[in-house]
């Protein structure tokens, strides 16, 4: 057993040894409630590596398996070769019990699943997965060592070979291997293996996600020659200046002290940079100016270790080396000797379908996505991630925070003070560091997530910073203790980091681990945040929360699929939609959020202050690259029309400074439409940044001259030409609007004032909900005709008849047929911020096509918006629709113009607006967003609702942190809106 008496681990040099220590074949029949059991005859942590093709075998496949729902109902001598399993199905492996027909998942953030009384766990209710495995023996094992690896198994497991017991395994998200050899056979050998899902444990993994058991990652086999490279550790130290650097490379090896030879090639590309060889085990190259690795320029070289005996056994590891190293100065975290920032984000290993199995594509896929959104930074949250993640974060540039399995939130300090768990927390810390060590991506060690504070916390920072000296250590709860060389915040609000930065005294960096909660339609502000991180040196910058939406996908036997969260396994305790916090759908589609969040983090800043003389102000946010590696170029527009472009090449801007340049703008005097200057700059085809500004605003509106309203006691007909709109003369209301006799309105148009609450609405929705927003009542009070005018007052009442408006409707028809519309709301009494201010207006189905002058393509509100360009952009009510898993406000834009619905043949509703309105089109109503717990609870209504508002609130990210800001907020203010609706036939409607 490794328990914490056998180990100092204080002294490092013991964990490389830890090989040394003689196995126990023992089961002691409590160690998986029992904390100082580690586990059992499991292997020292080693550095990843690649294995020899021909002494390599992957055994994922299909396994048999048998579920039980406690150990003690598992079946007895499962293990021995002559068991019978024939009557056992299959699961497949890696893979999760839970995904695959055995048991439920569970989701809880803070709470455990079950009663904590640590370290024991629930004798009755611990479901037991029995495992077989067949694997046929590699050939030319004579004087190998036979290793088995499980790179991930939750929670923890026994492992027999040939009804042998081999070993005991705890950790779910660090590898657990055995030295196999003395069990395997010639021929067939089995595996067997009996998991459970609980254990003590479990009480250090607690992190908020899914409890799904299984063994979850890749299984393998690999053979070595006893003697053999058993470990290595890599470092490159640059020297005052960042130029050359020594690259020390220290190897462990499996025989101590035996006569071998070791053989070190350091290539860059074909060429050879260093070679060396020694009898001894390690090296240290001067490598003269290397080419250094930061997440912008992630060069790699090449390294081959390669190992001999006069007995000719042999070794060889690769590793992709990156020149690169961490200091701490002032305050700030500099890589190779540049300040950097770190816009991140907080990863899950998710995948809707399989859970925290994923292939190396779905990783790729995150990759890639990060990157092409300008996140250059990826916090583990918050366990170490599959081996191969941090091989692509070298390869492809991302900074890492690579954190511990450890989490106890549901205890907080309790165990972290507790003497008899601190060999587990080490075990944790250890297995991640000697596992990682080598990966130049990673940054910064984090000791875990939110396990409170206490003694094991500090021992585990102690152990770490001599392990480690050249990677700073991160902690949220451990707050300005001196164990973190970074202090962590969480969700905290602007205002505050920056008082915490100017009067916190020992000036170490600040990171917000966890900001942006991104639950939902959320993710507002983030320019403000991005204007923090620039203004406060000691700010290194914050990983959004989090990445992915956590919802499982279930599928019903009519083969129809939904997003699942907690409660709808029938899990309980569950923590509901907590889990859905992602930048990406649970399918890996970016969310609108993150589409903006690319802009906000782009890597330069365009300033356009002076923007209509042609001032440009650029600044370069990049830490290593110029703006001269890229092509700049600009376009001016009115509406949609483009008057003028150019490119501005080879501009000479270094990494962290600014400048102003010139655009040779000639912009017209009286522009009918908006007048748009785009700055864009390119790397190849993909834009890395852009912005636009308003250069000229269309000059304004003239007064027209209407026609005389047609008053029956029917209705006020309005009337141009084959125009014409119908109210109710008794009540005010708009009843039909006609054009060539075709009607297009499904009811009247009204005044709206409430949107179905997004999840970060929480911090308002209490509010809106005492104010009645919900349920308000519209009463004429007054219709008359004065002149062309139709003119409507009404009172708005909440359900106690509470007076909470007042509004007043003006409706003219111009003689060449265009409905104004202008109204005017006046907020009465004491209101809180509001949904929204606008007109819903109900259009016939077959008005489905739909297009904008305004922000877009992609959904947007007013914290939350510059990342969308102004132009004419397409879309359906379809497609409008953004499929957030917890229906909720969706699919508006934002600074729009004109929006138009029309049918096939081009004919329906253009609506131009003054100021430019929100607007977005759904087949369903606010109050169906609203009450709607999952998407296919939605049932579409047999009309549009085109919403044409004044104005909705921002998003914000109140669903954990700070709510929308003052500015974005909807305060009660009396609004002036003017709305202009004409009729679209399809040869005026040259504009789509
Ligand atoms: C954080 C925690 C995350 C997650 C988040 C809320 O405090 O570290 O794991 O629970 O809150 O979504
Ligand atoms: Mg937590």
């Amino acid at each position: 057993m490794d328990t914490s008496t056998e180990i100092d681990w204080e002294d490092s040099s013991n964990v490389l040894n830890r090989a040394a220590l003689p196995p126990k074949q023992t089961i002691t029949g409590n160690e998986w409630e029992n904390p100082a059991i580690t586990g059992i005859n499991k292997l020292p942590p080693k550095s990843w590596r690649h294995y020899d093709r021909n002494y390599f075998a992957s055994l994922n496949g299909d396994w048999k398996f048998c579920w039980s729902p406690f150990p003690d109902a598992a079946p007895a001598g499962f293990y021995a070769p002559e068991f019978d399993d024939r009557r056992w199905s299959t699961i497949p492996v890696p893979g999760h019990w839970e995904l695959n027909g055995y048991g439920i998942p569970i989701y809880t953030n803070i709470q455990y699943p079950f009663p904590p009384t640590p370290p024991t766990v629930p004798h009755g209710d611990n479901p037991t997965g029995c495992y077989r495995h067949e694997f046929t023996a590699p050939s030319g094992l004579e004087g190998r060592q036979v290793f088995l690896s499980f790179q991930g198994v939750d929670c923890c497991f026994h492992l027999w070979i040939n009804g042998q017991f081999a070993g005991f395994s705890k950790v779910s998200r660090c590898p657990a291997e055995f030295d196999i050899t003395e069990f395997v056979q010639a021929g067939t050998n089995l595996i067997a293996v009996r998991e459970l899902r609980w254990s003590d444990a479990t009480y250090t993994e607690d992190q908020d996600m899914w409890w799904l058991s299984g063994i979850f990652r890749d299984v393998f086999l690999y053979t070595l020659p006893r003697a053999h490279i058993r470990d290595f550790e890599i470092h490159t130290v640059f020297d005052d200046g960042y130029c050359d650097a020594i690259l020390a490379i220290e190897v462990s090896l499996s025989c101590p002290g035996l006569k071998h030879i070791l053989r070190a090639t350091l290539t860059n590309g074909a060429h050879v940079v260093a070679s060396a060889e020694t009898d001894e085990t390690t090296f240290r190259f001067h490598i003269a100016n290397p080419i250094k690795w930061t997440a912008e320029t992630p060069h790699l070289y090449r390294l081959e270790i390669s190992f001999s005996t006069p007995d000719g056994e042999a070794d060889q590891v690769e590793w992709q080396v990156g020149f690169r190293q961490i200091d701490l100065r002032n305050g700030q975290l500099l890589v190779n000797g540049q300040p950097v920032l770190l816009l991140g984000v907080n990863r899950h290993e998710f995948d809707c379908e399989t859970g925290r199995v994923i292939t190396e594509e779905s990783m790729r896929e995150d990759l890639r996505l990060m990157k092409e959104n300008n996140i250059n930074a990826v916090r583990t949250s918050h366990y170490p991630n599959n081996s191969r993640w941090y091989e692509l974060c070298d390869e492809h540039g991302l900074y890492v925070i690579d954190e511990a399995d450890l989490e106890t939130h549901g205890l907080m300090d309790a165990l972290s003070s507790a003497p008899a768990w601190q060999a587990a927390y080490l075990d944790r810390l250890s297995r991640m560091v000697e596992r990682d060590k080598n990966h130049a991506c990673i940054i910064i060690w984090s000791l875990g997530n939110e396990s409170g504070f206490g003694a094991n916390i500090i021992a585990m920072s102690k152990w770490l910073k001599r392990r480690d000296p050249t990677r700073p250590i991160n902690y949220f709860h451990a707050g300005t203790d001196a164990s973190v060389d970074i202090i962590g915040m969480h969700y905290p609000a602007i205002e505050k980091v920056r008082e915490f930065a100017k009067t916190e005294p020992s000036g170490r960096p600040i990171l917000l681990e966890e900001y942006a909660h991104s639950m939902g339609n959320s993710t507002g502000n983030m320019r403000e945040y991005m204007e923090l991180f620039e203004t406060t040196p000691r700010l290194l910058g914050g990983f959004i929360w989090d990445w992915i939406d956590q919802a499982l996908m279930r599928r019903e036997p009519d083969g129809t699929t939904w997003y699942a969260y907690g409660g709808d396994f029938g899990d309980l305790p569950n923590d509901g939609k907590f889990c859905m916090n992602g930048l990406l759908f649970p399918n890996r589609t970016p969310q609108p959020k993150l589409l903006d969040l690319k802009q906000a983090f782009q890597p330069f800043a365009l300033d356009g202050q002076e923007a209509a003389s042609g001032k440009i102000g650029v600044r370069n946010r990049f830490s290593f690259r110029n703006l001269n590696e890229f092509l700049m170029t600009w376009t001016l527009r009115c509406g949609n029309t483009l008057v003028a472009s150019g490119e501005l090449s080879n501009v000479n801007l270094m990494a962290g400074e600014g400048m102003v340049m010139s655009v040779p703008l000639e912009i017209p005097e009286h522009p009918q439409e908006v007048c748009l200057l785009e700055v864009t700059i390119h790397e190849e085809h993909r834009v890395l940044a852009f912005e636009q500004f308003v250069v000229a605003h269309p000059k304004p509106r003239q007064e027209v001259v209407g026609v005389t309203p047609q008053v029956k006691t029917s209705a006020v007909t309005l009337q141009a030409g084959e125009f014409t709109a119908c109210f109710d003369p008794a009540g005010g209301d708009l009843i039909s609007l006609q054009h060539n006799g075709n009607e297009m309105l499904a009811a009247p148009p009204r005044l709206q004032f409430w949107r179905a609450p997004t999840l970060n609405d929480r911090p308002f929705v209490e509010h809106w909900l005492a104010a009645g927003l919900n349920n308000l009542t519209i009463r004429p009070k007054r219709v008359v005709c004065s002149g062309a005018t139709f003119r409507v007052e009404q009172e708005i009442l909440n359900q106690n008849s509470c007076l909470l408006f007042s509004a007043a409707l003006e409706w003219t028809m111009s003689l060449d047929g265009v409905l104004r519309l202008d109204y005017c709301v006046e907020p009465i009494g004491q209101l809180p911020p509001l949904p929204r201010i606008g007109i819903c207006l109900p259009m016939l189905l077959q008005y489905e096509w739909f297009d904008w002058f305004g922000r877009g393509p992609f959904e947007t509100y007013r914290d939350r918006k510059r990342g969308a360009r102004i132009g004419c952009h397409h879309g359906t009510v379809a497609s409008e629709f953004v499929p957030y898993p917890v229906p909720q406000e969706n699919g508006n834009k934002t600074d729009v113009y004109w929006a138009q619905l029309h049918d096939r043949r081009a004919c329906g509703l253009r609506v131009e607006s003054w100021p430019p309105m929100e607007t977005s089109v759904h087949f369903f109503t606010a109050a169906d967003l609203t009450v709607a717990e999952h998407l296919r609870e939605l049932k579409a209504k047999p009309f549009i609702a085109w919403n044409l508002d004044w104005g909705q609130a921002g998003v914000g990210n109140g669903s954990h942190g700070p709510g929308t800001l003052i500015p974005y907020q909807l305060l009660p203010e009396t609004v002036h809106h003017r709305l202009e609706l004409r009729p679209l036939s399809p040869h005026n409607s040259s504009r789509i």
